[in-house]
Formats: structure tokens, sequence, C-alpha cells
């Protein structure tokens, strides 16, 4: 499956089947994470891979998307790492999480070249996820991404363009004309 074909057939999975991920799928999506580019090559990225039943079950105490994350076979949890010298975008954005949030992206499409579903999770209390993965100060939960093969009624029908913007809301030439 090329780029643009996991592009399109990505849909956010909200139900899993049981059946484990094999190994070299997770193996190939963390590799994709990790090829993610960055600023300055900084790579303010940490992921932690959970298989383990209790600790899901613990994780998803954290969220209200706890079901998803109880149910799926794995888990990765993705972190940004605090840099010594933060970054800003215009003075006031953070680019640690943004170069995180590229590597999920990257890992999201992974997974779907691989046959697998994802949703990125943002909904979560991130005390408790600090306290159930035992995560230092300086270092920070921006997603937790249940991952599976798709239960056929995910809900893959639904085209992936649908609740788009169209192209002429969100793209302009030369000059910002809203
Ligand atoms: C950065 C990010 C954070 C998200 N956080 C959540 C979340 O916390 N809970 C959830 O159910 N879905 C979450 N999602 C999934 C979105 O809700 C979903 O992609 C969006 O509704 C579009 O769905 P659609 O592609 O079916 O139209 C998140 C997606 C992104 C990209």
């Amino acid at each position: 499956m090329d780029v643009l074909d996991a592009i399109r057939a990505y849909r956010p999975c909200v139900q899993y089947q049981s059946r484990p991920v094999p190994s070299e799928k997770l193996k190939n999506i963390l590799a994709a994470a990790r090829l993610a580019p960055s600023q300055r090559n900084m790579q303010p990225w940490r992921f932690v891979v959970v298989q383990d039943d209790e600790r899901k079950r613990l994780l998803a105490q954290a969220s209200n998307r706890g079901k998803l994350i109880a149910e799926a076979p794995a888990v990765i949890v993705a972190f940004s790492v605090e840099e010594d010298i933060p970054v800003t975008i215009g003075g006031y954005i953070s680019a640690y999480p943004l170069d995180v949030a590229v590597a999920v992206d990257h890992l999201q499409l992974a997974a779907t070249a691989e046959g697998l579903g994802s949703i990125w999770i943002i909904e979560f209390n991130e005390e408790k996820v600090r306290t159930v993965l035992h995560v230092p100060e300086g270092i920070h939960p921006i997603g937790i991404i249940p991952i599976g093969y798709p239960a056929e009624t995910n809900g893959s029908a639904k085209p992936p363009d649908d609740g788009r913007k169209s192209p002429d809301e969100i793209i302009a030439y030369n000059e910002y004309p809203w």
C-alpha cells in the first residue's frame, strides 16, 4: 500500500478484534514512527507499548475512551520529551508536541498499511497515565493509541472524506483570503 492509499484507507478504529498484533507488524509501525522528521532532528518522542492486560485495564481507567484501550490487543502511548532549550513557533507554540504528532501520524499510517486499525486518543488524565506507566518528570503523554485488527463492524464503509471541509474552504493561493 503506498502512502496515499494508506491516507485514504485510514478510518479511526473504535472496535477491535481480540486477536493479537503480530510482533513483526508492531515493529514495522514503531520503525515508521522512529523515521519521522523533527525540528533539529531532536526526536523528542518516546513510545511505550502496552500489551499486558492488567496494565491496559489500569491505563483504561485514565480515559473516557477506556473501553477502546482495554479492548485493543496493543496500545502505544506516545510521549513528548521536554528539552533543555525549548523551541517555540511564533513564541507561543511548543515545537515538541508537534514533532510527536508527526511521528504518531507516521505510526498510524504504517498501522493502516499493515492492515491494522488505530485511533489517537487525547482524552485522558495525564496524572493517571503518569502513575500507571511510572512516567518521570519532563516527559508528557501526548496520545494513547490502541492498535489491533479492526472489527468488521468498525464502520469502514464511511468514506474517508466524510465531514471534511471542501478544498475551497481550506486552501487559498498567494494570500490569505478569508
Ligand atoms: C490529535 C487527535 C486527537 C484525537 N483524540 C481523540 C480522543 O481523545 N477521543 C476520540 O474518541 N477520538 C479522538 N481522535 C479521533 C478523532 O475524533 C477522529 O479522527 C475525528 O472524529 C474524525 O473522524 P472521522 O475520520 O471518522 O471523520 C483524535 C484524533 C486526533 C487526530
